[in-house]
């Protein structure tokens, strides 16, 4: 803790225009300054420090605040770092109080640390522009690979020779402490002498937030299959890897304008972009991501955009941050780089402008991204597809921000439409994940209290745990299907009204065989529709005959109760599984999950009685409704697209869309009250 009277003694020294200065380029306009605003583009000038008060403000964007409050937003320092950089500046030693012993060892260690990592990268440097083998190796190896000598500097990347100890020796004739050495990872002992531990290596200095050098990776030049392409400093006081992302230092104020930050794995790809003008840019060193450097990142944007090549273990490594991403409120983006290239070789191939134009054309949505993978993966395996269901369910779940909630809404839609399952379904099963989210949290909280220390009943949540709901969800459009099936070999005959039939209701409107995932269904509803028009009724029996065993066993299984199906399948008609539609679902795995689950027996016993069948064909119709609005609603966005652009016409495109959409309103309203006979 730094103590009052520094920080009194720091406050006293603050002149604001010295310190805005040294950012922005002012001019003197009356009492005031004016410049160029740090904080958004501008082409004139708006930005105003007023040394008599003590603030600035800006007239553009409307930022405005004191010394210590525009280095917390111009360099992201916190409260403590702001003060130790003005120390710095205003050379006032810091009185720390209360710190305790411990914390004392432990800054000096860091501050020992940082004086020889200093003076490494200087030796280093040194070494690649003065020294021969410097030259020859490191520095015409850099070169070849297209690196320019300002950007070698400006990144502070050095060589270390090949001898045994050279940098060893400099240091230890520099009074650098061996123990110390050591612990930056520098040097290694062997028979108890020093020696150097990235000999032949070029070496990358790692900055922290402030530009102080933390640690380095170094990188092997001679391919040698027994050293590892890359050492890196182990970890330290200074040297924390799960907080580190290589290159933050350079970029923080490129995110800041662009509100973006692209995430590379490797150094030279950080190194690359920026030499082509590209400098919101960090590496992550191609593991997953951690909570730190995700808050990290949020500190300066929302937007990450990860740029990977696409096969390689990054990108898996990187989709198992996605979901603490999401926590974090990050919109997370993904760039694939073709074909065994990388960040560092592709932009060295395209170049600059048509790198720029592939990110920003290639952008894939990271949720999106990963349910097109899982899906491929999931083949036609409907367990694994339910998992799947789940898995993006919960994904979505973790987006629980008030912030974040239209967002959450476009996903489940988006999402469901990939998955081609009821958005309505996706919407519960999200939410069921959300509450199971707050009462886990809630658990946690009390057990903090300690007011539950038992902690053996409480279950977390788990994606791979399948419920029938998820299944339901799954098989929602199947069951459905048949429902119409049902309703029309059941009560086709019996009155609607006054004036027509269950049949005619639902022939009514001409019924698109399009509607039907199940084409068996839909085979079986215009057999009964060509029929009834000739002046036939047909009933099941008429289907029992039917020479496809696949319409036999829909029409069986769906106008059945369950247990009587289940008497009257044998194992041998159970091998010829019927080919359903969707996710070529086997017949095993909807049976059990679906068919037979206590619920369905429940509401079939309720629905299957004669004097509420209006309310059972009811809310069929209203999914065959609601079926047919969303196939309206697609095509009129068509037309839309390729109507002329007169403002009628779109006007009346934008009606039909309003229009359509309320219906689809009111009929949600009313699947919502309607028990579904299923
Ligand atoms: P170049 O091949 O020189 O372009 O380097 P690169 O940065 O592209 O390397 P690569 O794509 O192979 O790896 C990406 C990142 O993973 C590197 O920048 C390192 O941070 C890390 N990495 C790669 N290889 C190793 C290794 O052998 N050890 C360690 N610790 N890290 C590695
Ligand atoms: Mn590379």
């Amino acid at each position: 803790m730094i103590s009052q009277e520094t920080i009194q003694q720091i406050l006293s020294k603050i002149d604001i225009v010295d310190i805005v200065g040294g950012f922005v380029k002012l001019k003197k306009r009356g009492t005031n300054y004016l410049g160029l605003c740090p904080f958004h583009n501008e082409k004139s000038p708006s930005f105003t420090v007023s040394p008599v008060k003590e603030i600035y403000k800006c007239f553009g964007c409307g930022r405005s605040g004191n010394s210590i409050s525009f280095l917390m937003e111009h360099e992201k320092y916190s409260y403590v770092e702001t003060l130790r950089w003005l120390a710095n500046k205003y050379n006032i030693e810091i009185e720390e109080t209360e710190a305790s012993p411990e914390q004392k060892v432990q800054q000096q260690v860091a501050e020992s640390l940082f004086i020889i990592n200093n003076f490494a990268q200087k030796y280093f440097s040194d070494i690649i522009f003065n020294n021969e083998e410097g030259q020859d190796v490191g520095l015409s190896y850099l070169k070849e690979r297209g690196f320019r000598e300002d950007i070698i500097k400006k990144f502070q990347i050095g060589y270390c020779l090949e001898q045994r100890d050279a940098f060893s020796k400099a240091a230890l004739s520099n009074q650098y402490n061996p123990e110390y050495l050591q612990k930056s990872g520098l040097a290694v002992m062997r028979d108890e002498k020093l020696v150097d531990n990235y000999r032949g290596r070029i070496i990358f200095p790692v900055h922290n937030q402030t530009g102080k050098i933390i640690g380095f990776g170094a990188r092997i030049i001679k391919t040698n299959d027994r050293a590892p392409k890359y050492i890196n400093t182990p970890e330290n006081e200074l040297y924390v890897k799960s907080k580190i992302l290589y290159g933050s230092y350079f970029a923080r104020q490129a995110i800041d304008k662009s509100d973006e930050c692209l995430l590379v794995e490797g150094y030279t790809d950080v190194v690359s972009l920026h030499q082509a003008g590209i400098e919101n840019v960090v590496a992550s060193g191609g593991t997953s991501l951690t909570i730190d450097q995700l808050r990290l990142i949020k500190k300066y944007t929302s937007n990450l955009t990860i740029i990977y090549d696409g096969d390689s273990a990054g990108v898996k490594a990187a989709l198992r941050g996605l979901d603490m991403a999401l926590e974090e409120g990050l919109n997370v983006k993904l760039v694939l780089i073709p074909d065994k290239e990388d960040p560092d070789s592709y932009v060295n191939k395209i170049g600059a402008v048509a790198f720029r134009e592939f990110v920003a054309s290639n952008k894939k949505d990271f949720i999106l991204f990963q349910l097109e993978v899982s899906l491929k993966e999931a083949g036609s395996d409907s367990t694994k597809k339910a998992s799947v269901v789940n898995q993006v369910a919960e994904t979505i779940a973790k987006m629980n921000k008030v912030e974040d909630f239209t967002k959450q809404q476009d996903y489940i839609q988006q999402c469901s439409e990939m998955l081609g399952i009821d958005e309505a379904g996706l919407h519960t099963l999200v939410n069921k994940f959300i509450r199971e989210k707050i009462s886990k949290e809630e658990s946690k909280a009390s057990q903090k209290n300690g007011e539950n220390k038992d902690t053996s009943s409480q279950q977390p949540a788990n994606a791979t745990d399948l419920s029938d709901e998820t299944f339901n969800i799954l098989f929602q459009d199947e069951l459905q299907e048949r429902a119409v099936v049902r309703v029309l070999l059941t009560y086709g005959i019996k009155q609607w009204d006054d004036h027509k039939t269950i049949a005619d209701y639902i022939f009514e409107d001409e019924m698109d065989e399009e509607m039907f995932k199940n084409k068996k269904v839909a085979e079986v509803l215009k057999i009964y529709k060509d029929k009834y028009e000739e002046g036939q009724k047909l009933s099941v029996s008429d289907f029992a005959y039917s020479e496809d065993n696949e319409i036999v066993k829909l029409v069986i299984e769906s106008t059945n109760h369950p247990y009587e199906v289940s008497h009257r399948w044998n194992d041998e008609d159970r091998a010829h599984s019927i080919n359903h539609s969707i996710w070529d679902l086997k017949y095993e795995d909807f049976k059990s999950k679906v068919l037979y689950n206590e619920n369905s027996r429940n509401e079939i016993y309720s629905y299957n009685t004669d004097d509420n069948y209006k309310d059972d064909v009811d809310g069929v119709l209203i999914y065959l409704k609601l079926k047919k609005i969303k196939r309206l609603i697609l095509l009129n966005e068509e037309d839309l697209k390729k109507a002329s652009s007169t403002m009628d016409e779109i006007k009346h495109y934008q009606e039909v869309h309003m229009h359509l959409k309320q219906m689809q309103i009111e009929l949600a309203k009313r699947k919502g009250t309607i028990l579904y006979p299923f």
